[in-house]
């Protein structure tokens, strides 16, 4: 790095190291700003900050880029699968045949809950939340492997391998039993003959005594869409993570933090309320219009549009868009709704106000409609993303507890609240 960031503050100049990344960006070191000047750097929502260096993803927001470890990601949709990008992204190479059976087999080898974790799921009200269910039991699978752990890093990263396989399998059976809890159904037990994919349906989606069959390549439908939510650097719910793993807490407990993020309705959340936004509008018999109007002033948001990062088409969503057509071709069913999201794209991709604001259909945009048709409850959708991120937020949490130089993540802020002033006793105060 050479110093050529300079900032000037006042009549005083300050140099700066700048450091570039693989693919050029640039950044101005300012680890020693306050120590230098006494300022610190502002910038809510972080939208001009790096919080870390990492050679997991990248993106490239104006041309629309995505590529994991290299890897571009209409070639990993086109050519891999969901295990096999998973173990791409969190152990940085594409697997050879050997080792891709092993973590194939170290992950379907361990669907079946610890029978202790009934009780966990009967003490939850029927209305819970099942994101706020699988951020807990995912939590609470520190307590039944404990020698996963830790919170002693060097400890707990010998035993990544172990532990990540665990998490991968068993945050299927926890949403599968959680569904099933919900409609009063009795458990599937995991079967490891089954793919990755095809289990967890089976496990989910199976009626008593009639065991769920793939008719119309769900399985395959839900393992892209599995692929394609598998990582996004530094998104809110992966920054999280980070967050939690700078501390040094173990594996479940950084996942379960993460979890908890991704619910809100500005992230993973969304493609719940993209739903539920193009319900509300066939409903009304709108054909979108009034909709993209209450947009644009203000009054709602274009749910599955936007990106904090994409001023482009979200390349996920490209993909998402045509296999949404062939899962619904496949059934033969004629969605209405999918009608609606692309009269809405159409008119939004036209239409000044997100044309300026450079807003494009992202990754929750036709994610629903392609889970909705394969028979996954809206209420789960969220749950889908989270079972589709966990590889990326392991392979953050692995990153930076792999790093020596990594440090507990403390940002400072601007204090805006009240000056000195001394206490003042009940009896004293304004009544
Ligand atoms: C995900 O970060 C990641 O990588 C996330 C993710 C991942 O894989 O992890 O890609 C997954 O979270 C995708 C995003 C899902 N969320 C939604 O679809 C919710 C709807 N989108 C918006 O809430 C919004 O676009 C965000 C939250 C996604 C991004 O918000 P920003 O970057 O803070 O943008 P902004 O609020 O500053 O918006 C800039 C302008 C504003 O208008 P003006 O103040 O300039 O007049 O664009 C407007 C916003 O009002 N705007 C929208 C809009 N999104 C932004 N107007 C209408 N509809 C929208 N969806």
């Amino acid at each position: 790095m050479e110093n050529n960031g300079i900032i000037r503050l006042g009549d005083e100049n300050f140099d700066f190291p700048i450091i570039e990344g693989s693919e050029g960006e640039k950044a101005i070191d300012l680890r020693t700003l306050r120590g230098k000047t006494g300022f610190i750097a502002f910038d809510e929502g972080y939208g001009n900050t790096g919080s870390c260096e990492s050679g997991i993803t990248f993106i490239n927001g104006e041309q629309g880029i995505l590529r994991h470890r290299g890897y571009p990601i209409e070639q990993l949709a086109e050519n891999s699968n969901f295990l096999e990008s998973a173990y791409l992204i969190m152990y940085g190479e594409l697997p050879n045949e050997v080792s891709l059976r092993a973590f194939e087999r170290n992950i379907l080898s361990n669907g079946t809950l610890d029978s202790n974790m009934q009780p966990l799921f009967e003490g939850f009200p029927l209305c819970a939340h099942p994101m706020a269910i699988l951020s807990a039991l995912v939590s609470s699978l520190s307590t039944y492997h404990p020698e996963y752990a830790t919170n002693n890093r060097k400890v707990d990263l010998g035993h990544f391998d172990a532990a990540s396989a665990i998490l991968m399998s068993k945050v299927r059976s926890i949403a599968a039993m959680t569904y099933r809890m919900k409609l009063g159904l009795p458990m599937v037990k995991s079967d490891d003959t089954k793919s990755y994919t095809e289990d967890f349906l089976s496990m989910l989606l199976s009626k008593p005594e009639i065991p769920f069959e793939d008719t119309c390549g769900a399985a395959n439908a839900l393992d892209l869409f599995f692929l394609l939510h598998a990582d996004h650097e530094q998104n809110c719910s992966t920054s999280t993570v980070r967050m939690v793993a700078s501390s040094g807490a173990n594996l479940f407990a950084s996942i379960s933090a993460g979890i908890s993020a991704l619910w809100g309705p500005s992230h993973g959340g969304a493609n719940m309320a993209v739903i539920e936004m193009l319900e509300s509008i066939h409903a009304s018999g709108d054909d979108g219009s009034r909709f993209v109007e209450a947009a644009k002033s203000g009054q709602a948001k274009l749910m599955g549009f936007g990106h904090r990062v994409y001023k482009n088409y979200d390349p996920r969503a490209k993909i998402l868009g045509k296999s949404a057509v062939s899962v619904l071709d496949k059934i033969g069913l004629q969605d209405p709704l999918l009608d609606i999201a692309r009269r809405l794209e159409r008119a939004a991709l036209e239409d000044d106000y997100f044309i300026s604001r450079k807003l494009y259909p992202n990754v929750d945009f036709y994610s629903g409609i392609i889970l909705k048709a394969i028979g996954i409850p809206v209420e789960f959708f969220t749950v889908m993303f989270a079972i589709g991120r966990i590889p990326g937020w392991m392979a953050n949490w692995k990153e930076i507890s792999e790093n020596p130089k990594s440090r507990i993540h403390r940002p400072r802020q601007i204090y805006t609240g009240s000056n000195e002033r001394n206490f003042v006793k009940l009896e004293k105060r304004a009544q």
